[in-house]
């Protein structure tokens, strides 16, 4: 049996975080890069989380319910050029501040289109994920478009790039696809663990 995962809210100021004392873990990364479609990969949906013909139109964390026991939450739209300037500031500073304070954030998984280098904003924000207080997965996503050899030359770069942010404590890569299925069980596997789940029965 899978484990139930219900959408509960989204937030779009601090005030309107969940009050429960769950553990959460954060699915994060530029517009389209694909954070929905893993999202429903890893809680085995297929259409829990909406996969956007629209990128990043509402700027929301979209809060989602695992087994009444932890939250997932998947963070749409950064980078998003199609907003107003002060909209655009305004969740530039609530992401800030929910990376910097929000005390049951166990962890963050940033996502990079495994076709790309990181962009400036993927360096900005990777800047601001942990300061080594939580884990961090660096997930290239989109990896079923890739050859082997572009997959390989892929991970070898972007580790690089990661062995460049030191306040990154041990930064787990990995290589997915929601269409294969590529990395999936390995990174549900891990995100159960970090909240607490890894007795639950994940089917
Ligand atoms: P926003 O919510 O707008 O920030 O986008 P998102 O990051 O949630 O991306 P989403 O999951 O909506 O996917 C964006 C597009 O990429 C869709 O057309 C998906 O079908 C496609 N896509 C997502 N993941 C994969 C993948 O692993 N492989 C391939 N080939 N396409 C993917
Ligand atoms: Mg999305």
């Amino acid at each position: 049996m899978d484990l139930r995962v219900q959408f509960e809210r989204g937030v779009a100021a601090w005030s309107g975080l969940p009050q429960r004392a769950l553990p959460e873990i954060a699915l994060m990364g530029r517009s389209n890069v694909g954070k929905s479609s893993l999202f429903n990969a890893i809680c085995r949906r297929k259409q829990l989380a909406r996969v956007s013909g629209q990128p990043g139109k509402t700027q929301e964390l979209n809060y989602y319910c695992v087994d009444d026991r932890a939250y997932l939450v998947d963070v749409p739209g950064l980078g998003y050029a199609r907003v107003s300037k002060s909209q655009r500031e305004a969740w530039q500073r609530l992401l800030g501040r929910y990376l910097a304070e929000r005390e049951v954030l166990t962890g963050v998984v940033y996502l990079i289109d495994a076709r790309h280098e990181p962009t400036a904003i993927d360096q900005q924000v990777m800047q601001t994920l942990s300061s080594g207080r939580r884990p961090v997965w660096i997930v290239l996503t989109k990896s079923d478009k890739l050859s082997g050899n572009k997959r390989a030359t892929a991970l070898r770069a972007i580790e690089n790039h990661v062995t460049k942010l030191p306040w990154l404590i041990a930064p787990t890569v990995l290589m997915t696809s929601s269409v294969d299925g590529r990395g999936i069980d390995e990174l549900r596997s891990a995100l159960w663990q970090q909240l607490g789940l890894d007795s639950a029965n994940i089917g």
